[in-house]
């Protein structure tokens, strides 16, 4: 392609486990009620990955759908990057063992953590890699197995998360990634954490006994940082383009809580039908929820090419992003 191009998404697919996790299960493992987690989050039901399965077999079930859908094979991948903060080892990263798992044998592959806001940060990682000429087809995979770091005594976080895989494969069109926004504010990290290969005596503190590396959240701190967050980041990525929240056909934001969703989606003044969600069925899936939600999408037939859509996410780090999209496809 000669005239100057973008890089667009040119193939979606995602991946849920079989096994659902209802909040009637939930009833009777902690302290808590259907009505509640309804009430108070939105969400019916997670999906949970077996013990037994890999992270990556998910992972590349929903890679090969968004391959095919791009109409390539994995031989055409040039890198693959994953984002997680669940992955079935720290080496070889997710990104590795997804490339063994669907053969993707010309493709660089790595991981990135940037927890929930990971898509948006692979998006203009992968928008760099393509504009610049290094790289014609990226394969981005956001695949999370959070109920492997969910301590289901804690009825704080378990009724939050669950299990899935989102992907899409980049390439070259005239149309694409219009904008990106980045942000992080590591000095309030603290308010979500999960323990890797070093644990404090703080963190020791903030669990039940016995846990180590499992999700502690001050769920109300980032409650207040995410409905204010989405608003911002979303006014930010569109006013790069000159753009209003009119100008745009769907949000996809990170699946959080509805009540996060509906606070953003009144500060934006944008109707909620305008706003994507699945969390009623999936949970909080980090990093997975914005490409299981595009790949819901697309399949519905809900986009339409030269469609303006907005991509945006908050998690732990604290980080936060949004893109700006052109669907092409
Ligand atoms: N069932 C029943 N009661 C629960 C409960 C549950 N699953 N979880 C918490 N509660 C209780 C609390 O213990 C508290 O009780 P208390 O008043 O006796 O102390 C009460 O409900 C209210 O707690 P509060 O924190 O004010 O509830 P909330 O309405 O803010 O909802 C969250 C809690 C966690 C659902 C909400 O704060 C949230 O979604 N935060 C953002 C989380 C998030 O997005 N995390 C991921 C970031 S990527």
């Amino acid at each position: 392609m000669t005239k100057p191009y973008k890089a667009a998404v040119i193939g979606t697919g995602s991946a849920l486990p079989e096994k659902r996790l209802t909040n009637k299960h939930l009833e009777s493992m902690v302290e808590t009620s259907d009505e509640w987690i309804i009430k108070r989050t939105g969400i019916k039901e997670r999906r949970i990955l077996e013990d037994d399965v890999p992270l990556s077999v998910l992972a590349a079930e929903a890679s090969r759908k968004a391959i095919a859908d791009a109409g390539l094979t994995p031989m055409d991948i040039d890198l693959i990057i994953a984002t997680t903060i669940t992955p079935d080892y720290l080496s070889p990263s997710l990104a590795c063992c997804v490339q063994k798992e669907i053969e993707a044998k010309n493709a660089a592959a790595f991981d990135m953590n940037a927890a929930c806001t990971g898509f948006v940060y692979a998006l203009q990682v992968a928008q760099g890699l393509i504009t610049s000429g290094t790289y014609n087809y990226i394969l981005i995979i956001a695949a999370e197995a959070l109920s492997r770091v969910t301590d289901f005594t804690d009825r704080n976080t378990c009724v939050l998360f669950g299990d899935g895989a989102g992907a899409v494969v980049l390439g070259k069109a005239e149309e694409g990634i219009a904008s990106v926004i980045l942000g992080a504010m590591g000095e309030s990290g603290s308010v979500l954490t999960i323990p890797c290969c070093y644990f404090s005596p703080e963190d020791a503190e903030k669990r039940n006994e016995g846990k180590k590396q499992v999700i502690w959240m001050d769920g109300s701190e980032v409650f207040t940082f995410a409905s204010k967050i989405m608003c911002e980041a979303s006014l930010k990525v569109l006013e790069n383009s000159g753009l209003t929240v009119n100008d745009i056909s769907y949000i996809f934001p990170h699946q959080a809580n509805i009540r996060i969703l509906q606070n953003a989606a009144k500060r934006l003044d944008v109707p909620m039908d305008k706003v994507y969600t699945n969390l009623e069925n999936t949970g909080n899936i980090s990093s997975a929820s914005i490409p299981v939600c595009l790949d819901e999408a697309s399949r519905k037939n809900l986009l339409k090419k030269g469609d303006k859509i907005v991509m945006v996410a908050f998690g732990g780090g604290l980080t936060y992003g949004a893109a700006l999209l052109t669907w092409s496809k």
